[in-house]
């Protein structure tokens, strides 16, 4: 039987992998690696249950959660036909205090390599079902698809961790950024020089601003930062900031998007900015559109970013290929 995989990125429609399954690997990162991506992320497939909760400030609210199954990997030459190489880091079913039980949560999986361990190395948010739990999870592999060894969760400098993300640098000195604080302040913290730890060096930055899901990336020697903003797992307005050093100071310069719906992130949220492997001014834009009662449906937004004037573009395409970028990529 024939099996009908995307010939184009169609952002925000079901995306099947080479066995016709569809992708599950949300709030995900893509890593480079000897002439393949691995795309890393939240395997959702697994029932969404909706329970009431009350905030501390005894707001009531729904919490949409599925149960833990795992840190899926996928592998594609070309970015567009994934083989699912299942999951990388699967949950544990039978010890309910592991960061891993599927009772638990693990979200925005990111995966960097180290040169010199040779070492692949994922870090991710470990969290419990209430969200109070706050920390950095991190793993390892001698292998890009796994499987990894789970290592434990920390606070980094003992400060909360949810939404993160990696950022390895042209130098080898690898960032974890996270929402701290209760989420008003996000770190950037140095990692250790095998990435294992954070370090004591670290940065605050958009102090009570409230930001989310970071994904990063840099550009003729700048950094560039984007972020959405807090609203669960409804979508916002993205914002992008600039500096000089992945540790700040970060200056915030406006919204990426343009177009119909970009005050809404074109109802997605960021994850991810993937520069195309051998391209200066090539960039694609991940995000996820949630679909908070049915979270394994959530869909993926794939966009090209291009600079212009040193300023991040992203606008609203039904359909495209990497030859978009051919159009004004000098690189
Ligand atoms: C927003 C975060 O960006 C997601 O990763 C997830 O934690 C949801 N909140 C949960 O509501």
């Amino acid at each position: 039987m024939e099996i009908k995989t995307n010939s184009k990125f169609l952002p925000g429609l079901v995306w099947k992998d080479n066995s016709g399954e569809p992708i599950q690997a949300h709030g995900g990162g893509i890593l480079f690696h000897d002439g393949m991506y691995y795309w890393y992320g939240e395997n959702k497939a697994v029932e969404t249950t909706a329970t009431p909760a009350v905030r501390k400030n005894g707001e009531r609210f729904i919490r949409y959660q599925t149960e833990l199954a795992g840190i899926s990997c996928y592998s594609s030459r070309d970015l567009l036909h994934w083989t699912n190489e299942g999951l990388a880091l699967p949950a544990v079913a039978d010890d309910p205090d592991h960061d891993l039980h599927t009772s638990k949560v693990l979200e925005r999986p990111k995966v960097v390599y180290h040169d010199a361990t040779r070492k692949f190395v994922m870090w991710m948010h470990a969290e419990t079902r209430d969200y109070q739990y706050a920390r950095a999870g991190v793993a390892v592999s001698d292998s890009p698809s796994g499987p990894f060894e789970y290592l434990g969760s920390c606070r980094p400098n003992d400060a909360m961790s949810r939404d993160m993300t990696l950022f390895k640098d042209d130098d080898g000195k690898a960032y974890l950024l996270f929402s701290s604080e209760n989420n008003s302040t996000l770190h950037v913290c140095l990692l250790s020089d095998d990435y294992l730890r954070p370090t004591a060096i670290y940065t605050r930055n958009f102090v009570n601003q409230y930001r989310e899901a970071p994904a990063m990336f840099k550009h003729e020697s700048k950094y560039y930062l984007i972020t959405s903003g807090c609203t669960g797992w409804d979508p916002n307005q993205a914002q992008y900031a600039v500096a000089a050093s992945p540790l700040g100071p970060w200056e915030t310069a406006g919204n990426p998007c343009s177009g119909e719906n970009a005050e809404l992130t074109f109802n997605s949220q960021s994850t991810h900015v993937l520069r195309l492997e051998g391209r200066e001014h090539a960039f694609i834009f991940l995000a996820d559109r949630w679909k908070k009662d049915d979270l394994g449906d959530s869909r993926y937004v794939w966009l090209p970013l291009h600079m212009e004037d040193g300023k991040p573009v992203i606008q609203w395409l039904e359909e495209w290929d990497l030859n978009w970028f051919s159009g004004g990529d000098s690189a």
